[in-house]
């Protein structure tokens, strides 16, 4: 059994890979975690997107002497409305995937550019989309890939300012301003606590900075998927709680496994024991997704969905404790649909996949299976999700297995400062309370200029999407507090290069 886990859980992390968030597995250990960031949406007044793409030769080695190399990194400018000289500069600090798609669909930025006079900046993460430093190798082995940490990210983004102050007419006195979300979110973040000579204040939104060992309970992140699923309909977490027994059940037959690929009108059929775990790891991931992508309108994010899609998919599973299995896993099926096929189009559904998206999910499981440690539990009590507990050794020696390498727990704390943050300054934390992310967030002001904003309505940094006419009221008053914020940075960084 122990050793079907592993397997499992290999295979499960290589094609996890999906999404954003960082979730996927769920499996003996290896959580795969990938963040991401939101898609436009179809009905609203988006300001068109027009940038010029640029690459800048970074040294793939900040930190030691040896390795001399470079690499290209690509980084996107939209400076339309900037007033220069000196106007504000917002750099998007880049995370795991393809810059242009965490660009096209931060909209907040792009809006509020004109009102800021500010020039956009957004900045890719080496080791995704274009940036490489060993071009194509450089996922062949984990000596390529021993470059691929935060530490080397944050000093790529201050070395290409530093370049682009000394470099752009009219820059030099420009304050920056970091935004980013999730992964992205905690280096924005931490880029102000690091390089605080380099930018003026940073918006970290949904940025669980403290999802590391040691600084929030392990069931906090599924306790909110199950809040979500609760108040979005009639029984509905305690169905799906009850769904997982029904699989098992089900599936002990041939011909259960067959009506089960069947009803969810599998790709590929279920044969063995290990696909149906790979299914119901499946499930737990898409129940995951949507918690994050639950937002008030039509979205594509990760898929594209209704406006408040757990409440649609919620009204398949609305049933009394006397429902059958079969009747139940109909149900369940009807609910996956609403986040495979909403647009009707898709003939099958593969359980090797839960998002769309250009998401780099190798390169994030690596991170997490050195630097970016995010403990995460079930207990089928307060969740509704399979009991499992947090392996730290089982999680490590699949990290050993898949890149020969093994993760270091309490690294994360020490060098970004774990929770003893109280001593920087000018971070604004958001956080959505339906966004599971939220639960290793900073959701209290720690001092007057580290500042957490709560949007109770929101999921995945809906903040830094594009305004609509159906957002709550809770997340305009963040947007409004976060801009009144970047502009009191802005000026004192202005005063301060006068007074120098
Ligand atoms: C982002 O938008 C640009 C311009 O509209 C487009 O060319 C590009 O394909 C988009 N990128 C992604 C990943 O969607
Ligand atoms: C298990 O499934 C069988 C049919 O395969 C059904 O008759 C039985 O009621 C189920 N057991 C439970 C506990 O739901
Ligand atoms: C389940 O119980 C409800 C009310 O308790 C009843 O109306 C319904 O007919 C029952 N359904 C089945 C399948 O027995
Ligand atoms: C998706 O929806 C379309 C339209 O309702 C339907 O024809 C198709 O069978 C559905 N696909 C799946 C996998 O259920
Ligand atoms: C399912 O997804 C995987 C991973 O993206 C892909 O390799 C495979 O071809 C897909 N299968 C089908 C039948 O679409
Ligand atoms: C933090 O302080 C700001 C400004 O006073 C306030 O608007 C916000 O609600 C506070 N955040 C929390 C989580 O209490």
């Amino acid at each position: 059994m122990a050793a079907d886990r592993t397997e499992v859980s290999a295979r499960a992390a290589a094609t996890c890979v999906l999404t954003l968030c960082l979730v996927c597995l769920h499996v003996s250990a290896l959580k795969s975690q990938l963040f991401t960031r939101t898609g436009g949406l179809p009905y609203s007044s988006e300001p068109p997107i027009s940038y010029k793409t640029f690459y800048f030769d970074q040294k793939v080695d900040h930190f030691g002497f040896l390795e001399d190399d470079t690499f290209k990194q690509r980084y996107l400018v939209a400076d339309k409305h900037w007033q220069q000289p000196g106007g504000p500069v917002l750099f998007y600090t880049g995370n795991e995937g393809d810059i242009t798609w965490f660009c096209n669909n931060t909209g907040f930025m792009w809006e509020v550019a004109e009102e800021l006079g500010a020039m956009l900046v957004f900045a890719e993460h080496r080791y995704y989309g274009e940036s490489l430093p060993f071009g194509q190798d450089s996922y062949s082995d984990s000596k390529h890939l021993n470059y691929l940490t935060a530490e080397q990210a944050l000093a790529d983004f201050a070395v290409l300012i530093q370049n682009l102050k000394n470099t752009l007419p009219g820059a030099q006195q420009s304050p920056v301003i970091a935004v980013g979300g999730s992964y992205g979110g905690m280096l924005a973040a931490w880029f102000r606590m690091k390089y605080p000579n380099v930018v003026a204040g940073a918006l970290a939104a949904s940025a669980p900075i403290w999802q590391f060992p040691g600084m929030v309970p392990c069931g906090d992140f599924y306790k909110i998927v199950t809040q979500d699923f609760a108040r979005s309909g009639y029984n509905c977490d305690a169905n799906i709680r009850k769904s997982w027994k029904a699989i098992n059940n089900v599936s002990s037959t041939v011909s259960g496994l067959q009506w089960l690929s069947e009803e969810f009108s599998l790709c590929a059929p279920l044969k063995t024991i290990i696909d149906v775990i790979g299914f119901k790891n499946w499930l737990q991931e898409t129940w995951v997704n949507l918690a994050m992508v639950d937002y008030p309108y039509e979205a594509n994010f990760l898929q594209p969905l209704p406006r408040w899609p757990i409440q649609v998919v919620c009204k398949n599973l609305a049933f009394d404790s006397n429902v059958s299995d079969y009747q139940l896993l109909h149900g369940v099926s009807q609910a996956a649909k609403v986040y495979y096929n909403y647009t009707g189009s898709s003939s099958c559904l593969n359980t090797s996949q839960t998002a769309t998206g250009s998401l780099g999910a190798l390169g994030w499981t690596y991170q997490a299976c050195t630097e970016m440690v995010m403990p995460m539990c079930t207990d089928g009590v307060q969740d509704m999700f399979e009991p499992e507990d947090w392996n730290f050794q089982a999680f490590s020696d699949e990290c050993k297995a898949m890149f020969g390498v093994r993760p270091r727990a309490d690294w994360a704390g020490t060098v970004f400062g774990g929770k003893e943050i109280a001593s920087h300054s000018n971070i604004i934390f958001s956080n959505g309370g339906l966004d599971p992310w939220s639960a290793g967030g900073v959701t209290h002001n720690i001092t007057d200029s580290l500042i957490s904003i709560m949007i109770p309505d929101g999921a995945h940094h809906l903040d830094l999407r594009y305004s609509n006419d159906l957002d709550p009221p809770s997340v305009r008053a963040a947007r409004a507090l976060e801009v009144k914020y970047f502009r009191q940075w802005i000026k004192k960084a202005k005063k301060t290069h006068r007074t120098a």
